[in-house]
């Protein structure tokens, strides 16, 4: 496994690759991998013949009063991971390599980085899909692998890619949980024991929406206020949101018609850490 800090060494090296017409896939993470960042990896590793992990906390995606600084960080262990997975090349590059003293382009996928998340985090989607941009300009893989678990960020970046003809096939891979059901996120370290417990009304909401559609609950409002109301009975659970938005369009959903595809999507601030989760609503399941 080679591991870079330069743009201009992995480039170089990449550039041979491709020359070899090798098959290259691109994981971007902010690092302190967990299972579901190594479910991407194993995916990229089978599907293609080099694996490209980057590791960078990009500090344009964190708000002012967010938590860039304390963002866990552990390079050593990240890399025995990567190692174990036979990851192929790893990018970890400095703030300063990335944008320089005098940084002055961003990309922003417009109405899709002000609605849900981007209500809370107003500048997180522009930072994301700048970097994004960036990191496929660097790696030009032929695929990337993003998580369901920021489903989001993965329809911004599909939104991004087809509008600026970018030549990338994006690859969305399923969410991975704790045996409890608490979906796998880098800050779930944040959480002590009491919060620990109660970050399961996320998971527990979305069960309970599920039930309910497949019990044939179709209206969309009855079945957030019911998510709302189970999460609002835990004392350290502050909605942020809770929507229904339709998979293809993120429009808001009101009726859930039969053949379609629907994310139920959460924020929800336990204590101080903000923790996000989603499921698929379809009848085909
Ligand atoms: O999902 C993440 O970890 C980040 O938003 C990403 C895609 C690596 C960009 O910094």
């Amino acid at each position: 496994m080679k591991v870079f800090n330069s743009i201009s060494e992995i480039r170089e090296n990449l550039n041979q690759l491709r020359k070899e017409d090798k098959t290259i896939s691109f994981v971007p993470t902010m690092g302190y991998l967990h299972e579901g960042h190594l479910s991407l990896v194993r995916y990229a590793k089978k599907n293609s013949d080099v694996c490209v992990v980057s590791i960078f906390v990009n500090p344009m995606q964190f708000g002012p009063n967010e938590d860039f600084n304390k963002y866990p960080r552990d390079e050593k262990r990240d890399l025995q991971l990567l190692q174990q997975e036979n990851c192929d090349l790893v990018f970890i590059p400095s703030a300063n390599e990335m944008y320089g003293s005098d940084y002055q382009t961003f990309v922003k996928v417009k109405k899709y980085s002000e609605i849900l998340e981007g209500e809370f985090r107003p500048t997180h989607f522009e930072g994301v899909t700048t970097v994004v941009l960036k990191l496929f300009n660097i790696v030009q893989p032929h695929f990337a692998v993003f998580g369901q678990k920021d489903a989001q960020q993965a329809f911004i970046i599909q939104k991004m890619v087809d509008d600026l003809n970018i030549p990338i096939r994006i690859d969305v891979l399923p969410i991975v949980r704790e045996a409890d059901g608490l979906a796998m996120s880098s800050r779930n370290v944040y959480l002590n024991e009491e919060e620990r417990k109660q970050a399961l009304c996320l998971f527990k909401g979305i069960q309970l929406a599920e039930k309910l559609f497949n019990e044939g609950e179709r209206d969309a409002h009855k079945i957030i206020s019911e998510v709302k109301q189970f999460i609002s009975q835990h004392d350290l659970a502050k909605i942020d949101y809770v929507e229904i938005v339709d998979k293809s369009s993120f429009e808001k959903a009101t009726f859930l018609f039969e053949g379609k595809e629907y994310y139920l999507l959460l924020a929800v601030r336990i204590g101080n850490t903000r923790l996000i989760d989603n499921t698929i609503l379809n009848l085909k399941k």
